[in-house]
């Protein structure tokens, strides 16, 4: 609900408040952002502000006032705020001193996608724009406001209107500012790298600046746009925590700072760092959207407003809301070495392991024997696919599956009909050395040529068959920023204008073939954002499919990702990123907590590991609805120790799904407690573990205790024995309330501690896990 009252303007979600006045001197003063509470007036809210202190200034002579120490809902530079402005720019006399003051406000229902920008969108948002203007420089600035009261998230976004006859140049327009009371702060960032995405980075708040940024050109896996600030203790079912993200793939920046006075200031928009905008006479400038929700209860309930309003107002279109389909990827069974029998004879293994979808990855066109050839030239390599792509989707289609296709549009391979074609397309600086990615370079998507050519060549592609599925890939990074289109004094605005240009793409694409599910991929989660997100429903969250380093990764998206946004595929071990040997079940425990399917190659499986794949999926799919959209909850992580425990409950606490794994096992310590969340206190749950079997071999020389005759350990007996005979794991069930489940725990069988073993010992080695199925008794 938005309330105005006498220029005192509150913001309240279903939990949370969110309020702010014009002051006196016109500017926006920030009131509060937390729990959710009565303001009638500013009485006893608003800092009890006297006079500009020590060598601070005075805003004018009238208002002897200093802006440095008052909380804010924008900052600019030049009139006393000496504090990190949100916004910044050079008027068209030269001088950068900018001052917005209160103009006007009005309230509106309903939010729908517009063009250009993606943002939030619904039918019960409400929204308040906040019109503020700097006189004496004739710039305009409106804030937006957006209340999504169910899922207590507010968001926010800027335009900026030159009203001048000049033009102005923009070097920051952040989205959102946000100024705290003194406070323990705690800053929590997600950062990483290739194949490391979303490592839980904690730091305290101080006088020093912290600033979570990517400078790639994409959100990058670096440094994930969302953010959370925690204040004093908090964990993940106790204590303050405010979740930030932001509308946009591009480059992003999130500061944090503490001023001396001890208040908090946070912002975060587009990167100013190599960002400058030309606003012509007449023209304006809309920034990305920023999201923020808050949590008085923990970490977990601050996830759960972020994944309601990502499902609910960020996904759109077909698969909203959808279950995903278990596909299988042909990339690690084959890499580039692919050709249409091969295809065809895993797609047959697969459809007999119950997977729904067939996707063909990278290698499918001209020439694309390695990666140094061929984006761009989106035509069929006729040796591989010697019926096109349309032989082999009928030949997948006709096994029962779907059939899904890897493209990566947006670049060119000097190697390439392309790019031999226009050269002037790849961004480059004209005459002079480039550097590549992955030997390939990006095409310059500010172009609408360009825009125009990957449209008509993807609407080509997409349309060559019956194509279900696409995974759009991204694989490289931003370097010698420049488009040829553009003149010099508006090079700053490439990297922006890319991201815009992709949208474009993106839009048009997304309307012309709705019913294809597409997924983001970006060398996995190198553009993992929520502007990606208003257009395909889900990404892939990173190339490492290692169920220990996954159990990381996951982990931290699920901070700002529901699990409906985030692919997870089941591999062949040792595994190809880590060389790193983790048990079938473990692999699939770890990628049910996602939209899950597999990587691997079916045809080379032995009839364990096959039929292992079987029930896997088989369970997955009973449990789809639970697993891709009941509310996920962290109870531990290998952050904060040994254990990682997660459980999705559903919505009516009618049923739910935990599990636990550890990272290295601790000689004789047997006892494991599973606190399931998400239940009904007063009801009764039945729980029990989804059973596996392992192979003999994990047991190594210890199977010369249960056998009469000497078997060497991986010798040939020790193989034709594990081809016969393998070790159930334990069944264990309880009956319990789901106060006594949550609270008191529910412990488990003993693990395996070298002595005592019976069938009811857990075989639990060095990263070992079960899931555990829970339903009302
Ligand atoms: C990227 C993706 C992989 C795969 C390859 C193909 O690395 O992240 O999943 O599609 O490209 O080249």
């Amino acid at each position: 609900m938005i309330t105005i009252k006498d220029k005192l303007f509150v913001l309240d979600t279903d939990k949370t408040t969110y309020a702010f006045r014009v002051m006196p001197t016109g500017h926006l003063e920030h009131l509060y952002y937390g729990r959710k509470i009565r303001i009638d007036d500013a009485d006893g809210i608003a800092d009890q502000l006297g006079f500009a202190p020590g060598n601070s200034s005075s805003y004018d002579k009238d208002n002897a006032i200093s802006l440095e120490d008052v909380k804010l809902e924008i900052s600019a530079p030049g009139k006393g705020d000496v504090r990190e402005p949100s916004l910044e720019l050079i008027n068209s006399d030269g001088s950068f001193t900018s001052d917005f003051l209160f103009d006007g406000c009005a309230t509106s229902k309903g939010k729908v996608r517009e063009e250009g920008v993606p943002c939030s969108y619904g039918e019960d948002a409400e929204v308040l724009t906040v019109t503020l203007k700097d006189k004496e420089n004739n710039l305009m600035l409106k804030l937006a406001y957006t209340v999504y009261a169910e899922c207590d998230v507010i968001t926010r976004s800027c335009e900026i209107i030159n009203n001048g006859d000049g033009a102005v140049t923009l070097t920051r327009v952040m989205s959102l500012m946000l100024d705290m009371d003194p406070g323990d702060y705690s800053y929590i960032t997600f950062n990483g790298a290739w194949t490391r995405e979303m490592g839980k980075n904690v730091q305290k708040v101080g006088m020093a600046k912290l600033v979570n940024s990517s400078y790639t050109g994409s959100s990058s896996n670096r440094a994930n746009p969302f953010v959370m600030l925690g204040k004093g203790a908090f964990d993940e079912d106790y204590g303050e925590v405010i979740g930030i993200n932001l509308v946009y793939s591009g480059n992003h920046y999130t500061s944090v700072e503490q001023n001396p006075y001890g208040k908090v200031r946070l912002m975060t928009g587009i990167n100013p760092n190599g960002f400058s905008w030309k606003l012509e006479k007449g023209e304006s400038f809309r920034s990305p959207e920023a999201v923020m929700t808050y949590s008085a209860s923990g970490c977990n309930t601050m996830s759960h407003n972020m994944h309601d309003f990502v499902n609910a107002h960020i996904v759109s279109g077909k698969w909203k809301d959808q279950l995903r389909p278990v596909l299988i990827n042909s990339w690690e069974a084959s890499y580039f070495d692919i050709n249409e029998h091969k295809l065809v004879k895993l797609a047959r293994k697969a459809k007999a392991a119950g997977v729904e979808l067939f996707v063909m990855d990278d290698g499918w066109f001209k020439g694309r024997n390695d990666d140094t050839s061929s984006l761009g030239d989106w035509t069929p390599d006729k040796k591989k696919l010697p019926h096109g792509i349309k032989g082999i989707c009928d030949k997948i289609r006709k096994l029962g599956l779907k059939f899904g296709i890897w493209v990566e549009p947006e670049m060119v391979n000097e190697n390439s009909d392309l790019y031999r074609e226009h050269p002037e397309w790849a961004m480059r600086i004209p005459g002079k050395k480039h550097s590549t990615g992955r030997t390939q370079m990006l095409l310059d998507l500010t172009r609408s040529d360009v825009q125009d050519y990957i449209i008509k060549s993807m609407s080509d592609v997409f349309s060559s068959a019956d194509i279900s599925y696409v995974k759009w890939d991204y694989n490289r990074n931003f370097t010698d920023i420049y488009s040829a289109a553009l003149p010099s004094d508006r090079q700053g605005e490439v990297a922006h204008r890319y991201i815009l240009g992709l949208y474009r793409v993106l839009d048009e694409l997304t309307k012309k073939f709705p019913e294809v599910l597409f997924e983001g991929c970006a060398s996995g989660g190198n553009r993992f954002d929520l502007g990606i997100l208003s257009y395909f429903p889900q990404i892939w969250a990173s190339d490492d499919t290692d169920a220990y380093q996954r159990g990381i990764i996951q982990n931290g998206y699920s901070y700002g990702y529901p699990q409906s946004c985030y692919t997870c595929h089941v591999s062949d071990v040792p595994n190809h990123q880590t060389l790193r040997r983790i048990t079938a079940d473990t692999r699939f425990n770890v990628a049910a907590f996602g939209v899950c399917g597999y990587e691997s190659n079916f045809c080379d499986l032995n009839k364990f590991d096959f039929n292992e794949i079987k029930s896997q999926i088989e369970f997955y799919k009973k449990n789809r609805r639970l697993m891709q959209y009941g509310k996920f909850w962290r109870r531990s992580s290998f952050d904060d120790g040994k254990i990682l425990s997660w459980t999705i409950s559903s919505p009516d606490k009618s049923e739910a799904v935990s599990m636990i794994m550890q990272s290295l096992m601790t000689p004789n310590s047997q006892s494991d407690i599973l606190y399931p969340r998400g239940l009904a206190e007063d009801v009764k749950y039945h729980i029990e573990n989804r059973k596996t079997s392992f192979d003999i071999r994990e047991f190594g020389g210890l199977i010369n205790h249960v056998v009469p005759f000497h078997v060497k350990q991986d010798g040939f007996i020790h193989g034709v024995i594990a081809k016969f005979v393998r070790i159930n794991s334990e069944s264990e069930s309880h009956e319990m309330y789901g106060d006594a489940m949550m609270y008191a725990g529910v412990h488990l069988n003993p693990r395996f501690a070298s002595l005592g073993y019976n069938d009811t010992v857990r075989y639990f080695p060095d990263f070992g896990s079960r899931i555990y199925e829970i339903r009302t008794a």
